[in-house]
């Protein structure tokens, strides 16, 4: 190996608030596709992933389950390994935040900042998102809410340490400037430019009210706010701050920090600000990805509870499939959105029909005319010249690819070899080759040219689906030596008298309409669920603070015309006065509301019923008799807060 082949990736450190899911696998696979790649091209590779455990939001969910925090990141953090363990994730190092060595580093880099004058003690007023553990400026928030998760902040104000990142701003755009592509793809760059010439504040890296993270070493109150903690992962995970820090020598910068594009602004603004304050280098490229979506076009994000469990999906169609559809799908720097449909026909036309029965035929073929021992004196004639030109096209072309990222272009161009190869054997047609004794030695030639294409179709897999390319190798008897990069872009490695096996089917068909009804059938809630209708699933204090409630006072009430149902409600909510559509007009006139004092659902999105805007619901309760009560609570100030 050249030593001086290194390449370092990495995934963000995820949230052990929940269990891993799709969309963290599809990063981690991300991630491992091009580890495995660069290995495969002879670098000295290092893959690193991991969690990210302190902060307020992990602590409260620790305490909702009469759970230290510890306790409670150890359980996920198990689960973490063991859903990568099962994608067949390659990784070097798995950095948790509360490992020791991490927490000692990330003191021993809040102590150097502060000392350097790059951080300072001040107060902190904002909006804060607590799922996000992020706060927003005013112009930052989105209709009032959190820009990231588009829920709600509350004003927050704190004695905090803060990191001198407005000094940073031109350094950042000359950085980028300089480093064209220091964030990928390009459209993001623009996003980021113009949120650093909006202004940078100073950001906030200490927190005082709650205890789960790293202690600041010279003032016990605080704890390092997360993205501090978080984003120097990279470089604690290679040693820097400890005693050995031989891997940070040989590893840091990065070659590609690999992010969901929400957080592509902490990696590009904050992270290398913090790189240029402690005079480190920064990573080579960052690159921010686009979210998987599912059915309602929802992020599966773990807070969302929309789910498509990878375990399942692997234990139903094989890991290497998930990898392969993940990969060869989304084009990867857009959204894409994910569909057990789309799922299952990539697996039945990509990976059983063409690449699996171009292996199974073609072992097959070798069993039957030469008893499994493929004899190899052949010369190239003008059908077989093209396929070898084409292969080793396709190769450079994939090595392209691959190196901007582009997967679904680069195994685009795989699947072109492997139909140009189906394409082959209809026009050499070796079942009547094999009719014929004097035929023997083209239809040797024939079948070794397509043992040769899935040699390499196999080395190029590899990367994305390991564990068939290795299947492939034990049926196809490659040695290991002629599956290398190297030999990839030469024609004929494959050794005399190679001895084929056929072993089982790489790739199954499915039914489609079968498997879909399957897979409807296991994610619908049981028939057995509770008939009462008041009996119903339990939920969290948390999930019910989510619904604000207030007292709210009717100022004016009026019928909405073209509507039978509809009342138009002007409401006094103690902030100020808005608009509320009720489907009450039934059992309420207006004369009868006016001046009365309800419950009002004050955080629902504003919808448009019969052209109205409502900003709200009023509760009621609806009787056994089927009649409708509003419940009135007159005599409490508009304002007042329910809980
Ligand atoms: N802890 C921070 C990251 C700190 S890195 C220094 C964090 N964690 S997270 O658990 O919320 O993980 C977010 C990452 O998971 C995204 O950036 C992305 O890589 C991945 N994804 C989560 N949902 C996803 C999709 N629906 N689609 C694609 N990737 C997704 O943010």
């Amino acid at each position: 190996m050249d030593e001086n082949k290194k390449f370092y990736v990495t995934t963000p450190i995820y949230y052990p608030s929940g269990i891993p899911h799709l969309g963290t696998s599809y990063t981690t696979i991300v991630a491992d596709v091009v580890a495995r790649f660069k290995r495969l091209q002879g670098y000295d590779v290092m893959f690193t992933t991991g969690t990210d455990e302190h902060g307020q939001k992990i602590e409260e969910k620790a305490k909702n389950e009469n759970k230290t925090p510890k306790k409670y990141v150890d359980e996920i953090v198990e689960k973490y390994k063991s859903l990568w363990s099962l994608l067949n994730i390659s990784y070097d190092k798995f950095i948790r935040t509360t490992d020791k060595s991490h927490e000692k580093a990330v003191k021993k880099i809040f102590n150097d900042l502060y000392e350097k004058g790059e951080i300072y003690k001040g107060t902190y007023k904002g909006w804060y998102c607590t799922p996000c553990e992020a706060f927003f400026t005013d112009t930052q928030l989105k209709d009032g809410n959190c820009p990231d998760c588009g829920r709600e902040v509350n004003w927050a104000e704190e004695e905090a340490y803060f990191f001198k990142l407005s000094k940073y701003g031109d350094k950042l755009l000359d950085y980028y400037k300089k480093h064209p592509r220091f964030i990928c793809p390009e459209g993001r760059k623009n996003e980021m430019v113009q949120f650093i010439k909006d202004g940078l504040d100073d950001l906030c890296v200490s927190r005082t009210s709650f205890k789960w993270g790293i202690p600041v070493d010279f003032d016990k109150n605080h704890v390092v706010y997360v993205w501090l903690d978080a984003l120097t992962n990279y470089i604690t995970s290679q040693g820097y701050g400890s005693k050995d820090d031989s891997n940070y020598k040989k590893y840091w910068p990065a070659n590609i920090h690999f992010v969901g594009k929400e957080i592509v602004r902490f990696h590009v603004i904050i992270w290398p600000a913090i790189l240029m304050a402690l005079g480190l280098p920064l990573p080579e490229q960052v690159y921010g990805h686009g979210w998987i979506l599912f059915g309602d076009g929802s992020r599966m994000a773990k807070s969302k509870g929309n789910v498509i469990d990878p375990v399942v999906l692997s234990e139903r169609y094989g890991v290497d499939a998930l990898r392969y559809f993940l990969m060869r799908e989304f084009s990867f720097g857009s959204d894409g959105l994910f569909t057990n449909e789309a799922l299952i026909k990539r697996i039945n036309f990509d990976l059983a029909n063409d690449l699996g029965n171009l292996l199974s035929r073609s072992v097959a073929m070798i069993e039957k005319y030469f008893g499994g021992t493929l004899p190899v004196e052949h010369k190239l004639g003008n059908i077989d010249n093209e396929l070898a030109l084409i292969a080793m096209k396709v190769t450079k072309k994939y090595e392209e690819l691959m190196d901007k990222y582009n997967f679904s272009g680069a195994l685009g161009e795989v699947w072109l070899l492997i139909s140009k190869c189906n394409k082959y054997i209809d026009e050499t047609m070796p079942w009547q080759l094999g009719k014929d004794e004097k035929k023997r030695s083209r239809l040797a030639a024939v079948l070794y040219n397509l043992c040769e294409v899935l040699r390499i179709v196999s080395v190029l897999i590899y990367p994305v689906m390991p564990s068939t390319s290795e299947k492939i190798w034990q049926q196809i008897g490659a040695p290991k030596d002629v599956c290398t990069w190297d030999a990839v872009s030469k024609w004929g490695e494959l050794p005399k008298n190679i001895k084929v096996k056929k072993g089982e089917v790489l790739f199954p068909r499915i039914d489609v309409e079968k498997e879909i009804e399957a897979l409807n059938n296991l994610y619908t809630v049981k028939k057995s669920e509770p008939k009462n209708e008041n009996v119903v699933s339990l939920i969290d204090i948390e999930d019910f603070a989510k619904v604000k409630l207030i007292v709210a006072k009717i100022k004016q009430c009026e019928a909405v015309k073209k509507s039978k149902k509809l009342l138009k409600l002007l409401v006094d909510d103690g902030c100020g006065e808005r608009t509320v559509v009720s489907g009450i007009s039934q059992y309420y006139s207006p004369e009868e509301l006016v001046g009365k004092s309800v419950i009002l659902v004050s955080n629902l999105k504003p919808v448009k019923l019969c052209g109205v805007e409502s900003n709200g619901m009023i509760l009621a309760a609806t009787c056994p008799d089927g009649g409708v009560k509003v419940i009135f609570v007159d005599g409490i100030a508009p304002g007042s807060k329910l809980s």
